[in-house]
């Protein structure tokens, strides 16, 4: 499994816990080491097959996704020369003293071709196998009844696809087994630090789970007063595995109450992305007579397959119940998922879009009571046919800016590699859909321009009244996605209402439909202090004009009008400090607007410095930008969003500046607005939460 490549420093946090959960009680017998593989050897072990080479790896192996929470600098990683590799490691025989054997075990989850043996005899006495998982995790047995026996240990690997790796660390003899990670637990000690939902890279007006790993938004839905927003979330660490649904709730789209687990990984079946819809007829039959059940459809990812499975809640999203008659959909195929539905008032059904990964295609479903579904239709292969995955897609119809009355139809799907920006991104098709079939109107275009957004959904059941569709996307990409924050990992963009628009960015295109997405109106509550900057006097070098030092001041929007007037550039550095500067500008050549984040801080991946354009308009001689700011996060929003860049960045500077830069003096920056903005998170750590 490759899609992320390098490795950074694993994470201090986690080895200070691993250090205190082993520490055993006082007087306890002490742990016998088997092997910590810290050797430039393999000492004790006779190693047959290329799988290992010659000593312990150092880590993650070239192009294995990050691996993490092995101890010391080395571990046993099957991952040389790919999942390609096979190979057998048998450990000399030692005599059983303690009550149990435990070690950190991380890979591929294949039973019959990848893991760990205890032999006893020359017979298997006991074994393991990974966890879908390049986070190692301890994993134990019990062997009291062997004590005073000699056994040996044998870990093999002859699996050759995806997956075909298996990693260990750490192999003791102890009587008292470390226990494997405990979210409660170690959510309930990171509550109680002054650095909780506040450390210097953790937005404050963006969404990021308090602890751990987060990716995709999931089942996003509006009910009862509620918008729920659940995601892919790891309970057991802050790196990609187990693969279950976290929750949130917000009723203002701005201010998110974190909730418990919603849809663990269960019996090995981890729980991929998909959507919840409001059953309001209960026309699935699986209300309790009370309230419309909450359905949750999402893909089941395990034993080499994916399946669509149902997952329904009568108390609003806090407990989930899997659907007895799981999988409702299942191709036997290993990439089929992501199922995005929706209720379809003019042909009264629920629709599905679900994706075909590998072959970028998109299958249209349709169903009366959720589930039991029947193929519509495919879209696709589409887009950029010669880069790998679709995933995540979205179906909605959306109003056309300045031409009232009439609608069309978005599709938007996600691209695991090989976007506009490099990495993983979206693309979007504009056309029309008569409840069976989609029908394109035009070339496929990027969703946004930077390398940061990803697999974003639009919120169903929003009131009429309301009206609007509303979405946001991963705010991370797959190949930098191991980002330098620890205890978690990643936030959501912020929330962004979407339209259509009609226009050309240049004379020699004719004018297509072009996706707008505008920051919320909700956004401006959270506004606590505004100033207006003064922009006189642009030239080149760039001017310092204002300056900050609070941690408060690392939150923030600016609405900023450009001139650019004949030069070739103009435009901001923000969060300068010594070395580091994030940039956005106007430059005539490309005509469009770029984030560089050549020197924005940590590039914690050699893939993540660089400048990311989007095109813009000059329209009466003005761009207009609005950009926000969150301490590692920066987004750019292009004359009323017909273009996005969104970006992290990883400042390491506690003092800041904005400065503005014009090439020439017949440029100029008419309005520069400063708005600060509060912390959502309002820091109350002492109201836990069961
Ligand atoms: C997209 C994705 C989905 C999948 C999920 C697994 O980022 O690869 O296709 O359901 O992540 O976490």
């Amino acid at each position: 499994m490759r899609k992320d490549m390098t490795a950074p420093i694993p994470s201090l946090i986690a080895g200070l816990l691993i250090a205190a959960i082993t520490a055993g009680p006082a007087g306890a017998q002490e742990d016998i080491l088997i092997d910590d593989f810290e050797s430039n050897q393999y000492e004790q072990w006779t190693i047959t097959g290329s799988a290992w080479g010659t000593s312990p790896a150092s880590g993650t192996l070239p192009n294995q996704m990050h691996v993490s929470g092995y101890l010391g600098e080395k571990l046993i990683n099957s991952f040389l020369g790919g999942d390609r590799a096979i190979g057998v490691a048998v450990r000399e025989p030692f005599l059983v003293k303690r009550t149990h054997l435990a070690f950190l075990i991380g890979g591929g989850r294949l039973p019959d071709l990848l893991g760990i043996q205890l032999l006893f005899n020359g017979e298997v006495i006991r074994s393991a196998t990974g966890t879908e998982s390049e986070n190692l995790t301890w994993s134990s047995w019990n062997i009291s009844e062997y004590i005073g026996k000699e056994v040996s240990l044998r870990i093999f690997d002859e699996a050759t696809e995806g997956w075909g790796h298996i990693n260990i660390d750490h192999i003791i003899q102890t009587n008292s087994p470390p226990k494997p990670f405990e979210l409660a637990t170690v959510l309930n000690e990171y509550r109680q630090t002054d650095q909780y939902m506040n450390e210097p890279l953790r937005p404050q007006y963006h969404f990021s789970p308090e602890i751990n790993w987060m990716n995709d938004p999931n089942g996003l839905v509006y009910h009862d007063g509620e918008y729920h927003l659940f995601h892919q979330y790891n309970p057991a660490g802050n790196a990609w595995g187990h693969m279950s649904w976290g929750h949130a709730v917000s009723r203002d789209l701005t201010h998110w109450e974190h909730l418990p687990l919603a849809i663990p990984e269960a019996d090995g079946i981890m729980a991929f992305s998909g959507s919840c819809v409001v059953d309001h007829t209960n026309s699935s039959g699986l209300g309790d007579g009370k309230d419309a059940p909450m359905i949750a459809i999402y893909t089941g990812h395990g034993n080499g397959k994916q399946v669509q499975n149902l997952a329904y809640s009568h108390d609003r999203g806090r407990t989930w119940i899997p659907y007895a008659g799981n999988p409702v959909l299942d191709l036997d195929l290993t990439d089929f998922r992501d199922p995005k539905v929706f209720w379809h008032e003019p042909t009264k059904r629920w629709v599905m879009a679900v994706s075909l990964a590998n072959e970028k295609v998109i299958i249209f479903y349709e169903s009366t009571n959720l589930t039991q579904w029947k193929e519509l239709s495919r879209f696709g292969p589409a887009g950029v046919v010669n880069k790998p995955n679709w995933e995540c897609p979205d179906l909605f119809e959306l109003p056309i800016d300045g031409e009232p009355g009439k609608t069309l139809w978005v599709l938007e799907a996600d691209m695991g590699d090989g976007s506009i920006a490099g990495g993983s991104g979206g693309e979007y098709f504009v056309g029309t859909f008569d409840g069976c079939r989609f029908k394109t109107l035009q070339h496929a275009q990027w969703v946004d321009h930077g390398r940061d957004f990803y697999a974003p959904i639009s919120w169903d059941n929003i009131p009429k009244q309301d009206g609007r569709r509303i979405w946001i996307g991963w705010f991370n990409n797959w190949q930098t996605s191991v980002t330098p924050t620890s205890p978690w990992r990643s936030c959501m963009s912020i929330p962004r209402e979407l339209s259509l628009k009609k226009i050309a960015f240049n004379q020699e295109e004719p004018a297509t439909y072009v996706l707008q997405q505008k920051p919320i109106g909700e956004l401006r509550s959270l506004r606590f202090s505004s100033i207006s900057l003064d922009t006189d006097r642009l030239s080149w070098p760039p001017r310092q004009i204002t300056q900050g030092s609070k941690i408060s001041d690392m939150s923030f929007e600016l609405e900023a009008q450009l001139r650019p007037g004949s030069a070739r550039s103009i435009g901001l550095r923000i969060r300068t400090g010594e070395n580091e500067f994030t940039e956005v500008g106007y430059d005539r050549q490309y005509a469009g607007i770029y984030v560089d984040r050549n020197q924005s801080g940590i590039n914690h991946h050699p893939n993540f410095a660089g400048r990311h354009t989007s095109p813009a308009r000059v329209i009466n001689n003005h761009i207009n930008l609005r950009i926000f700011v969150d301490r590692s996060t920066i987004e750019v929003f292009i004359n009323d969003g017909e273009g996005v860049i969104s970006d992290r960045i990883f400042p390491t500077g506690e003092t800041f500046s904005i400065e503005a830069f014009a090439g020439n003096e017949t440029a100029s920056i008419p309005k520069l607005e400063l708005h600060f903005l509060k912390s959502i998170w309002n820091h109350h750590h002492e109201d836990s939460k069961p």
